[in-house]
């Protein structure tokens, strides 16, 4: 390995050291639900009748990974009307990071009697650029 090469893998690796634990620690998915979602969805994700749904036992949340996570990145205004419920709109959420969306998605799919697997951040930012095409 020459020294230039030896210099930016180790660049690397600091960064890479120095950044993924940083993340893992201060991203909670309670926090992220706790900071955009409670407010419509509620503390113990009751929802508001007539206004928002409740996240129990939810069928878009134990669904497709895909189409959970263009939901929430898109809102209701990505849903084709046959499939809007509710007249009240959820915005979409696509300003959050990916490792901020994935603790989210990954945190109601493992409360409120809801049991599908944890999202990363790599699923959200695969469904961005695709969205993006
Ligand atoms: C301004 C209110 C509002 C906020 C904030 C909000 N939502 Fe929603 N959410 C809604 C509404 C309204 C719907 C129903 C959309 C429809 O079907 O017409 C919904 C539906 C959902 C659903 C689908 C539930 C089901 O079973 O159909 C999920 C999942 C969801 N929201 C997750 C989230 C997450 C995660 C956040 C925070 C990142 C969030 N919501 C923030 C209003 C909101």
């Amino acid at each position: 390995m020459t020294t230039a090469k030896a210099l930016s893998a180790l660049f690397l690796a600091s960064v890479l050291a120095g950044l993924l634990p940083a993340n893992a620690e201060t991203i909670t998915g309670k926090a992220v639900y706790e900071q955009h979602c409670l407010s419509c969805h509620q503390a113990d994700g009751g929802g508001v009748p007539m206004m928002q749904p409740e996240l129990w036992g939810s069928r878009r949340i134990n669904g497709p990974d895909a189409a959970l996570i263009d939901f929430v990145l898109g809102g209701s205004a990505s849903l084709p009307d046959e499939e809007r419920t509710y007249s009240n709109e959820m915005p979409g959420f696509d300003h959050l990071s990916d490792a901020e969306l994935a603790a989210v998605l990954s945190y109601i799919r493992s409360r409120f009697e809801n049991d599908a697997p944890a999202i990363a951040a790599i699923d959200i930012a695969a469904r961005r650029s695709g969205a993006r095409q």
